[in-house]
């Protein structure tokens, strides 16, 4: 068996910095725990533009199809800003996950004792808190058509139109199976079935799907029920599967539940490939942060929990995705601290890599 392929694009400002540190623990997974992965690194966003002059260059896009998993840091930035659109770094995130077709996009929610603080809710109703957001991403309001602004009469109309066929929900909802029976074995389906007709057959696909899987307990919500359950009491949920739109407002919802940006990863999942891995990208969900790339004060845990991510939901290595987390978790109690994870009088925040080389250290303590 040769070794899972992993490519990873560390793109601009922050990327590469907290890439680095996602290195050392890739590296020490190989040499501690025999995880050896055939690691190539090439470009995206605007270092892709400063060498290639556009922000993906073909043959990454190739090399991206041809992988187990992508693992990508961050694009963007203010020098870029006055590039035509179609040049712009963020094309090239997009193009990869719209050739990759990547429908379902994993978000999760998970609160660590030590930030418990952190979160703009009561501590109580968030400690403990491990959830996970699937967000159908291709298609729905976003995509469907028609779509526009036309005159009508003497005004202005702006349409929209959401739209999913059967097995648009279908290859959605089941990798959202998939997740729970690999969690808890709970799923939530959150749609508007009570005033939209897309609501209905969404729902009456998830419920057809889950005949595969009698084994998790299928739940059905009206999604503004769900916002306020959400913030009500957000551990009554394991999985919660949702379209495009709810998806978007909701996963960003459960995000602020548990703090800050630096810790949040996110995967974005496609078709199984032929050796039954899905298609995958992993990445942070914040950006490249001009404001202090360059800096040395990223905090890099969000992008190494997107790798615990991929250990887990690509290669099959639950433990040690948990092991990696409880590495995370464990910094955390000890109290580390980068800079945008300040609260307390008197600390002292780390750098990007003595972030890092606390993980690693907790790693090495886990054995
Ligand atoms: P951002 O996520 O880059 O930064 C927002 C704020 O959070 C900044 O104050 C930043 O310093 C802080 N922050 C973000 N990640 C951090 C980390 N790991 N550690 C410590 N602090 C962190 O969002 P912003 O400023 O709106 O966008 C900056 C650039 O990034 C833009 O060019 C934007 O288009 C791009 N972007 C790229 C994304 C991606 O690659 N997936 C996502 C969001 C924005
Ligand atoms: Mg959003």
């Amino acid at each position: 068996m040769p070794n899972p392929s992993l490519l990873i694009l560390p793109g601009d400002g922050i990327g590469p910095e907290v890439m680095a540190e996602v290195r050392k623990i890739i590296d020490w997974f190989g040499a501690n725990r025999g995880l050896k992965f055939d690691v190539s690194e090439d470009l995206v966003g605007g270092a892709a533009y400063d060498v290639h002059g556009v922000p993906l260059a073909d043959e990454t896009m190739a090399k991206a199809q041809e992988v187990d998993a992508v693992l990508l840091g961050a694009v963007g930035g203010p020098k870029y800003d006055d590039l035509d659109f179609s040049l712009k770094p963020e094309r090239g995130l997009l193009r990869l996950r719209k050739e990759m077709d990547l429908f379902s996009n994993l978000r999760p929610a998970q609160c660590f004792d030590a930030l418990a603080d952190f979160s703009s809710l009561k501590k109580d109703v968030v400690a403990g808190l491990d959830i996970m957001i699937v967000r159908e991403l291709t298609s729905g309001v976003y995509f469907g058509e028609p779509r526009g602004i036309f005159e009508e009469g003497n005004e202005r109309v702006g349409i929209n139109t959401q739209r999913y066929t059967e097995s648009e929900i279908e290859r959605a909802a089941r990798s959202a199976f998939e997740l729970a029976m690999r969690r808890n074995k709970k799923l939530c389906s959150m749609e508007k079935a009570n005033v939209m007709e897309s609501g209905v057959l969404w729902r009456e696909v998830v419920t057809r799907v889950g005949k595969d899987y009698p084994e998790v307990e299928l739940s059905h919500m009206y999604a503004d029920n769900g916002a306020m359950q959400l913030v009500r009491a957000p551990k009554q949920f394991d999985v919660i599967v949702t379209d495009n739109l709810f998806g978007d407002i909701l996963s960003d919802c459960a995000a602020m539940l548990t703090g800050s940006l630096g810790m949040l990863p996110s995967a974005s999942l496609g078709a199984p490939m032929a050796n039954g891995r899905p298609k995958a990208l992993y990445e942070p969900v914040h950006g490249s942060a001009p404001d202090i790339a360059g800096q040395g004060k990223a905090n890099p845990i969000a992008c190494i929990l997107s790798f615990a991510m991929a250990l887990r939901y690509s290669f099959d290595q639950g433990a040690e995705a948990d092991r990696l987390e409880a590495a995370v978790e464990k910094v955390l109690a000890d109290g580390v601290r980068t800079a945008d994870l300040l609260g307390e009088e008197g600390v002292t925040p780390v750098s990007t890599t003595q972030m890092g080389d606390a993980v690693v250290a907790a790693l090495d303590a886990s054995l």
